[in-house]
This record gives C-alpha cells, structure tokens and sequence, in this order.
C-alpha cells in the first residue's frame, strides 16, 4: 500500500504544479498583445494540459480510488476529500476551456481575473492535506 500512497502523493505534486502554473500562463497571455508571444503561450498551454496536468489527474484520481477501495479507508475526512477533488476536478475542466477560448482568440478576461483564479488551488491543496493527515473528523 506505502507504493500506491508514494505515486498517489507524486502525481498529485505533478497535478498541482500544472493547477498552479498553467492558470498564470493565462495571466500572462492576457497581457500579452503581440501575435508572436500569443502563439507560444498556445503551445506552452496546450503541452502543459494535455502532456504533463491530465495524465497526472488521472493516474492521482486512479491511485487514490486504489487506496480507497482497495484498502477499505472510510470516514467524513474521506467524504470531504472527495467533494474537494470534485471542485478541482471541475476547475480542471474549467482551465481547458480557457486554453480553448485562448486558442481561438476569445478570450474576454483580464489578467487581474486571471490572478484571482490562480489562488483558488491553493485552498484546496491546504484544505486536502489538514483533512488527510489529520483527519480532523
Ligand atoms: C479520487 C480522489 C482521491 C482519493 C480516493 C484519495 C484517497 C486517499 C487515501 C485513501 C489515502 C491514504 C490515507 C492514509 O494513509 O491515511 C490518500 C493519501 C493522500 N492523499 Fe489522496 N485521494 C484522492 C485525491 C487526492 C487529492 C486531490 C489530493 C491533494 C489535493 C490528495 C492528497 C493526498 C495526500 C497528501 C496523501 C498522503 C497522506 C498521508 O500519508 O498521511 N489525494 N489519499
């Protein structure tokens, strides 16, 4: 189980580091008015989401179920837990349809917008580990 629990811990790193740093290459994009710097901030976007933050996703999201169901954890930490994940799951999903808006030069929001986005994983993270390692209830 302590394997399954190191690649589980690993992924989720290589998950939050795509969650922390793709929502700033937005910040950035939307600053930037010049069709050269626009087009390398698509691929950089584009490479991050599909190459480094979804495969982490999955294989965090499939490790962490392997934990649970394989080794019968349970308990209100868990259910919160995994109403967390569900709200990053989704905000996930939301950052491919920004990458999306941005490849086809849609994009209407600001980078101060942008800037605020980018917080949000940073109470999830913290919220996630007080409820796994403590597992205050
Ligand atoms: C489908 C979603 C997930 C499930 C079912 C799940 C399940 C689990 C389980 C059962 C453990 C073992 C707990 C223990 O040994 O006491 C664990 C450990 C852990 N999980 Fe998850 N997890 C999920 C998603 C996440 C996410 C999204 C994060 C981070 C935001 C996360 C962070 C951690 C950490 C840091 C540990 C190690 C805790 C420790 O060693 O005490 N997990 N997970």
């Amino acid at each position: 189980m302590l394997w399954i629990k190191s690649f589980h811990v690993f992924f989720v790193v290589t998950w939050f580091a795509g969650l922390f740093y793709l929502p700033r290459l937005f910040v950035y994009h939307a600053l930037t008015d010049d069709n050269t710097g626009s087009e390398r901030f698509k691929v950089m976007q584009r490479k991050l989401y599909y190459g480094i933050m979804t495969p982490s996703a999955v294989l965090a999201l499939a490790l962490g179920s392997w934990l649970w169901l394989g080794y019968g954890f349970s308990g209100n930490w868990l259910h919160a837990k995994l109403l967390l994940t569900l709200v990053l799951i989704a905000y996930h999903i939301w950052c491919g349809k920004i990458l999306l808006d941005f490849k086809l030069d849609r994009n209407k929001k600001t980078h101060t917008w942008y800037r605020w986005f980018n917080e949000f994983p940073v109470l999830i993270l913290l919220s996630v580990v007080i409820l796994v390692v403590v597992k205050p209830f």
